[in-house]
């Protein structure tokens, strides 16, 4: 018995069991690369289809049935999608980088004020920020190697933080870190609007960082205030900002 194209498919009656053995999900669905209508699988199928006479076991109703399946179902048309990266995004992931970078420089030169200020917690929470902020800019840099554009490292400026007291440099922390929101909104626009799928899906993870970088710094702030500049409250603040030894996970 031969098929007469590939539109036509063997199933036994009653079941959805292709005669390959394979069971059959989508009905009507021949996998690519498994036709039957040349080769060894019409041999294959025909050995199948003739086996229960061969053993004169000859059903009484025929054991299979021939479906016919319309030519829609094989030709589905899909969109060309260009996966390669515009121009405009590698420029724009590549300010990011410079810019989670010129974080991590800024968070790293708040640590080593703290050092001077003698608050030992609070410089290990920005030496931690410090490396955090390195993480997040090899999160972009990772991504334009994963994706065929080039990382092209920046020049970054001498960070200036002359802050006195743990409240001012938490209140300047803040201040960066909503503009680093800003910076990764604007970048999540340019996205949408060049349809970007995989960098949206990348500043998702970083929208929601914010979210927490945000409410990190306000709630050292209103502890700060509650506590006070001076005497236990702020050792025991900066006892409990040394805690924090490693970067959040991803
Ligand atoms: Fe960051
Ligand atoms: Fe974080």
């Amino acid at each position: 018995m031969r098929l007469r194209s590939t539109c036509e498919e063997i199933v036994p009656v009653g079941s959805n069991r292709l005669l390959n053995g394979v069971e059959g999900t989508a009905k009507g669905f021949i996998p690519p690369g498994r036709r039957f209508d040349s080769g060894r699988e019409t041999g294959d199928l025909e050995e199948r289809v003739r086996s229960p006479y061969r053993e004169n076991i000859r059903p009484k109703k025929p054991w299979y049935s021939v479906q016919r399946i319309p030519p829609s179902n094989f030709h589905v048309p899909i969109p060309a999608i260009d996966s390669s990266m515009k121009e405009k995004i590698v420029d724009a992931v590549n300010r990011q980088i410079q810019a989670e970078f010129q974080s991590a420089y800024h968070y790293l030169a708040m640590s080593a004020r703290f050092e001077e200020l003698n608050l030992k917690g609070a410089a290990q929470w920005m030496r931690t920020q410090w490396q955090e902020e390195t993480v997040h800019a090899m999160k972009f840099f990772d991504f334009l190697v994963r994706r065929g554009g080039s990382p092209r490292l920046m020049v970054l400026s001498a960070p200036e933080t002359e802050f006195n007291t743990a409240a001012e440099a938490f209140e300047e922390t803040l201040e960066h870190e909503r503009r680093v929101t800003a910076l990764i909104h604007s970048l999540y626009d340019l996205a949408v609007e060049e349809k970007d799928y995989s960098l949206q899906t990348l500043l998702h993870w970083f929208i929601d960082e914010q979210v927490e970088e945000e409410e990190a710094a306000e709630e050292i702030i209103q502890s700060l205030k509650l506590a006070g500049e001076s005497g236990e409250g702020l050792l025991l603040i900066d006892r409990e900002l040394g805690q924090r030894t490693t970067p959040e996970e991803n």
